[in-house]
Order: C-alpha cells, then sequence, then structure tokens
C-alpha cells in the first residue's frame, strides 16, 4: 500500500489539481534546461521583467519579492503586526471588509483554512455542507471536513463547471428522500472563479437563484473567490456585489496579489470573531505575517483599474494575434483570463516557446495532450510595452515556422 507521502508527489499533485503541469513546470525545469541547451549564451534574456502567460499573477522570483518589499517599505515604512494584530495585516483586514461590503475581514495564513473554518462555523451543529463537485473545497482539501471538523461534504455538479439550482434542488431532494435519520444541511459552497475549469465564471443569474432559494430555506452561503477579482474584472459585478450573495468570502493574497502566501476570510462579526480562536486551535497562528499582507496590499491598491488595463491590452493583443496565419486564441465559455491557444502544424510549439524565453523572457505554457496550450493573461502584460511584447510574439512566429 502506497503511503500518503508517496501519494503527495508533487508532479503527481499538479497534475491531479487539473493544473497544466507541463505549463506550471515549464519556465522553472522545462524551459531553463532547453534553455541551457539551445540558447546562444545559455541564460534567458535577464534584462526584462518577465511577462508570463502561465500564471495567475507577477510570479514574482524571491530577488523580485525582495525587492519589492523594499520599494514598498521606502515609499511608506512596513508596519509589523504581531500574532496577525496590527500593522499591514489589520489594514488589509479593513481594506477587504471594505471591498466585500462585510462587517469584518480576517487574515489566515491559507486558502484552505479559510475554506474549512468557513464551512464549520457556518454550519454550526449541522453535519452535511454542499459544494461543487470540482471544487478545491471538495477535492483538494484532504478530507479537512470529513477528518478535522466532522463535516460531511456533498459533492454536486460532476462533470460540469458549475451547478445550477435545479442541481441543488435535486441533491437536497435525493438526501432528504433517502435517509431515513435525518441530520442538518447548514452550508451550500460556490467556487467563483472555478479553477478546474480554467477559470470558468459561474453566471451571476445562477449565483442570485441559488442565493435566494439558500436565504428562504435557512442554508448559510460560502464563496470560495480565491481568484474573485478576476470574475469581476471579466464580468464587469463588482466584488461587493458577488460577495453580497454569500455569508463569507475567502479571497487569496498570493494567486494575484502577488504575496507569497496567505488568505483573506469576510464575513459578519458573528462569524469572524470566532475565527482567531480556530486559527490557534489548529496551530496556524503565525507570529508575523506582515512580508505577505503589505505586498499583498500593494497590489490590491488600485486592482480594479489594473484589471481594466489587462482586459484590454489582452483585448488587442489577442485579436492581432488572432490575424496570424496558423495562430488560433480563443475564450472558453463563461471565461475570464485563461484561453485556448493552438498553433497549426507549420508552427513548432516548442520553438516559439524557446524564443520568446530565451530573447524576450516571455513565458509561454506547454500544450496538453490535445495541442491546446492555456494561454493566461495576468499583470505581468502591463510592465512591458505592448509594441515590445507583440514584435517578440511576430519575429518568435515567423522563426517557430518549420
Ligand atoms: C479555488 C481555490 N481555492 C482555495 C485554494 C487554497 O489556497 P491555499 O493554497 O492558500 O490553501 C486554492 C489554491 O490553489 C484555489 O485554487
Amino acid at each position: 500500500m502506497k503511503t500518503i507521502k508517496e501519494e503527495n508527489n508533487r508532479r503527481d499533485f499538479l497534475k491531479k489539481c487539473g493544473l497544466s503541469t507541463a505549463s506550471i513546470l515549464l519556465p522553472v525545469s522545462g524551459l531553463t534546461a532547453m534553455s541551457s541547451l539551445e540558447s546562444p549564451n545559455g541564460s534567458p534574456s535577464e534584462s526584462k521583467t518577465p511577462v508570463n502567460f502561465i500564471y495567475d499573477g507577477l510570479a514574482l522570483s524571491p530577488q523580485e519579492y525582495l525587492e519589492k518589499l523594499n520599494q514598498i517599505n521606502k515609499e511608506k515604512p512596513i508596519e509589523p503586526d504581531f500574532y496577525g494584530n496590527g500593522g499591514a495585516t489589520k489594514i488589509i483586514e479593513e481594506e477587504f471588509a471594505r471591498i466585500t461590503g462585510k462587517e469584518k475581514a480576517i487574515y489566515l495564513p491559507t486558502g484552505t483554512m479559510a475554506n474549512q473554518l468557513a464551512i464549520k462555523l457556518l454550519n454550526g451543529n449541522n453535519t452535511k455542507v454542499i459544494v461543487p463537485e470540482n471544487s478545491h473545497i471538495f477535492r483538494d482539501e484532504a478530507d479537512a471536513a470529513q477528518s478535522v471538523h466532522n463535516k460531511r461534504l456533498i459533492p454536486v455538479g460532476k462533470g460540469k463547471p458549475y451547478f445550477n439550482l435545479d442541481d441543488l434542488k435535486n441533491t437536497i431532494d435525493y438526501t432528504n428522500t433517502n435517509e431515513v435519520f435525518k441530520s442538518g444541511l447548514g452550508t451550500v459552497a460556490i467556487e467563483n472563479p472555478v479553477r478546474r475549469a480554467d477559470g470558468t465564471s459561474v453566471p451571476i443569474k445562477d449565483i442570485k437563484e441559488i442565493s435566494e432559494y439558500c436565504k428562504e430555506h435557512g442554508y448559510k452561503m460560502h464563496l470560495d473567490g480565491a481568484r474573485l477579482h478576476i470574475a469581476s474584472a471579466f464580468n464587469n459585478i463588482s466584488v461587493s456585489e458577488y460577495a453580497s450573495y454569500f455569508d463569507t468570502v475567502y479571497i487569496s493574497l498570493y494567486k494575484y496579489l502577488n504575496a507569497t502566501g496567505g488568505a483573506i476570510l469576510c464575513g459578519d462579526a458573528e462569524i469572524i470573531d470566532q475565527v482567531s480562536h480556530q486559527i490557534k486551535i489548529l496551530g496556524g497562528t503565525v507570529f508575523q505575517s506582515w512580508n505577505h499582507t503589505s505586498v499583498a496590499l500593494h497590489y490590491l491598491n488600485g486592482i480594479n483599474k489594473r484589471w481594466n488595463e489587462i482586459l484590454k491590452t489582452s483585448k488587442a493583443m489577442i485579436s492581432e494575434l488572432n490575424k496570424i496565419d496558423g495562430v488560433s486564441i480563443v475564450s472558453l465559455q463563461n471565461g475570464t483570463n485563461i484561453y485556448d491557444l493552438t498553433l497549426n502544424e507549420e508552427i513548432s510549439l516548442k520553438k516559439l516557446a524557446i524564443f520568446l524565453y530565451n530573447e524576450h523572457s516571455i513565458w509561454l505554457g506547454r500544450s496538453n495532450e490535445k495541442g491546446v496550450v492555456k494561454f493566461t493573461v495576468n499583470e505581468s502584460l502591463l510592465t512591458r510595452d505592448y509594441d515590445d511584447i507583440m514584435s517578440a510574439w511576430k519575429k518568435g512566429i515567423e522563426h517557430a515556422r518549420t
């Protein structure tokens, strides 16, 4: 029998997460290895800030992260927190409460802990929690709800990017009809955008219908909004409107706010005031977290404006790239910042990716088994002149034609 350690082999883990394993590994191992083989000087174009079409955010290196912290500290000395109290951590909590329109917000070391504590506290003595089948809560939190918090997760919407009200009602009817010894359903969770569905967003109409139904029936609602700002930017729906349909909302500090970790949970004071004790008894109270919160706060400032800019720039870029013979970039239904890129057989993806990486510090992921590259746009697009990026692409494609 395999040990849990063996099961958790990292490559295997990334694959199972539905993350494009190859894409994730590309700049770190794949392309670095290729670059030393094929680049004339054996190293990528180092003078330029990387523009990556792979991650949610900037993917800052340790060096870049330290420089960013230094810059933030020079602009205004960073105030430390102690065990999560005060300093940059308190400021970001207040800011998130304001942005989401909730009474309070609290910093947690991970999104996993934020999700788990939200459903535990919202659920009270009820045992059942309904979750999307393809969600992080159901598939990627190591059965914490069952093994740590005595909650039973009931998955809904298998094989779909998200579930709708009918799916939810059918599941509730099914358990009500088929279980003899009743135990309560307390919470319904939604993930938006959906990571395992390449950033698909749940349509607001479905969220509203589910939220109304849950209110009517006394079920609480939790939103795993790890990447909520991205759904907000692509659907032109404010973070506070999304949050208004839920009792608690979690947002990540590292997906696109570029911190090295951390999460924020927002909700009514009645729930949020119970969280710090829960973090402590789970061993998650960290002495200081300003190293995450000050960077996230820096990137939170002006985020809506920057995402509007990213949308404009990426739309222009994608439309220009689509005019090139042999290149196709298409958006997904209800999609956000992840597109499907395919090249015809006359253009070598490997040659293109190596050229862009070595000569222009532009990172492109590998294709999946269907030959599709998950092409992700993010803030790194704004770090370079648009014409420079386009010119690199055009040169790269000509270079990669076989
Ligand atoms: C949708 C979603 N929710 C929750 C998490 C958990 O975040 P953390 O790694 O901080 O536990 C992730 C992380 O990948 C995620 O993608």
